[in-house]
């Protein structure tokens, strides 16, 4: 099969105002003259994600009790969906829902009055379109983080250099922060990031600012800042939310850069159900309240679990937490066993991360396969 070849970018500048009748320069059929990725490598394939239970089931055979997915940091205890008028499943999503949608996301997330606001079929459509604002050039990505950054990036065309600090960005064009990051919780004080990249921001370049777990730690978000130059901050509707099926994400950021990725996601990207759900969650204050501190009773129970299993907590948020040791392997393979699929990182075999249960019946499930897990005591 001919694969496409990779778009050619055109350049951004900050104040030149989106052509939205002339799309056609986006999409080149040539490919890019200097850093074309191989068609049939790496860039090209699919990368690995918690969630995969099929992978699990391939592996280990279907437990008797069902799995309980801790692979994510999806919040098992998800937002009430309210039941939909017949007409929002039949007619094509309507732009003044999709206006009541962003409006309770302005809200709630505190963007800046001055910025757009693009909803979009979850944060993940959106960072593949991120290639596309900018022209080609060095991307830092504060690492290790979320697979895809680096990912979409490499397809692109872009050098991408994985660092760990803000002071290692050196001549990138695009730096990606993930905060609070996946998989180990490091939070970036947002005033840091916006100071140690006016500079590249001002000179064209991009400042991507992923807050999918942020709802959980608002104080850290840029969302009241999403007006500057050059920034782009994502926030993803389906982990806090508990409701990543529905697929619901958000980009903010100053009207040039939202235009553009409005106009790319193209009409209807966002389902009817998604539109209704979405603003009835965003501006339910009482359940957000409720959901975050329910959120950080449960981490502090699954954290005195694993202490109790000898596993102590290295990290995290508090839809996540994650493990590091020796024993994680192990650890890993004994709880599958159990029917309890946690996430393992290939290129960290000493970590493991553990979504948060929802219900006491799956506490005690995880209690008690941890009972009899490597390194517990008694085991
Ligand atoms: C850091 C981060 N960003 C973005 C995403 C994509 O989320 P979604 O497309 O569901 O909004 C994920 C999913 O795991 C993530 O971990």
């Amino acid at each position: 099969m001919a694969l496409r070849p990779p778009f050619r970018l055109l350049p951004y500048a900050p104040d030149v105002p989106f052509p939205t009748r002339d799309l056609d320069p986006w999409i080149m059929d040539a490919p890019h003259p200097e850093q074309e990725p191989e068609r049939d490598g790496p860039a090209f394939r699919m990368i690995p994600h918690g969630g995969n239970l099929a992978e699990a089931a391939r592996a280990y055979g279907a437990p008797a009790a069902g799995w309980l997915d801790l692979s994510t940091g999806i919040n098992a205890v998800p937002y009430p969906v309210p039941a939909l008028p017949d007409r929002v499943w039949r007619a094509l999503p309507q732009a003044d829902a999709e206006g009541r949608l962003c409006d309770a996301a302005r809200s709630a997330y505190g963007v800046a009055p001055q910025a757009g606001v693009v909803a979009a079929p979850g944060t993940q459509a959106l960072i593949q379109l991120l290639p596309l604002l900018i022209e080609a050039g060095p991307v830092a990505i504060l690492s290790p983080t979320y697979g895809e950054h680096a990912h979409v990036w490499r397809r692109s065309g872009c050098p991408v250099r994985p660092v760990t600090g803000l002071l290692e960005t050196g001549d990138a064009r695009v730096i990606v922060a993930v905060n609070p990051n996946n998989p180990d919780g490091s939070r970036r004080e947002p005033e840091a990031l916006l100071a140690a990249t006016a500079g590249m921001r001002a000179a064209g370049g991009l400042l991507v600012v992923d807050e999918a777990f942020a709802d959980v730690v608002p104080g850290i978000s840029l969302a009241g800042a999403a007006a500057e130059p050059g920034l782009v901050v994502l926030r993803s509707f389906g982990k806090f939310f508990g409701l990543a099926g529905l697929r619901l994400g958000f980009a903010l950021g100053p009207p040039v850069l939202a235009d553009r990725l409005q106009a790319m996601l193209g009409p209807w990207a966002v389902s009817g159900p998604a539109l209704h759900i979405g603003a009835a969650a965003l501006a339910d204050h009482a359940w957000i309240e409720a959901a975050r501190r329910d959120l950080a009773r449960r981490a502090g129970r699954l954290d005195r679990m694993l202490a109790a299993a000898g596993l102590s907590v290295a990290g995290g948020t508090t839809l996540f937490r994650l493990v590091e040791s020796d024993q994680a392997a192990a650890v890993h393979d004994h709880l599958a066993r159990a029917g309890i699929w946690t996430r393992r990182f290939h290129d960290h075999p000493r970590r493991l991360r553990f979504g948060v249960p929802g219900s006491d019946r799956d506490f005690e499930r995880v209690e008690q396969a941890l009972r009899t897990g490597p390194g517990a005591a008694g085991a």
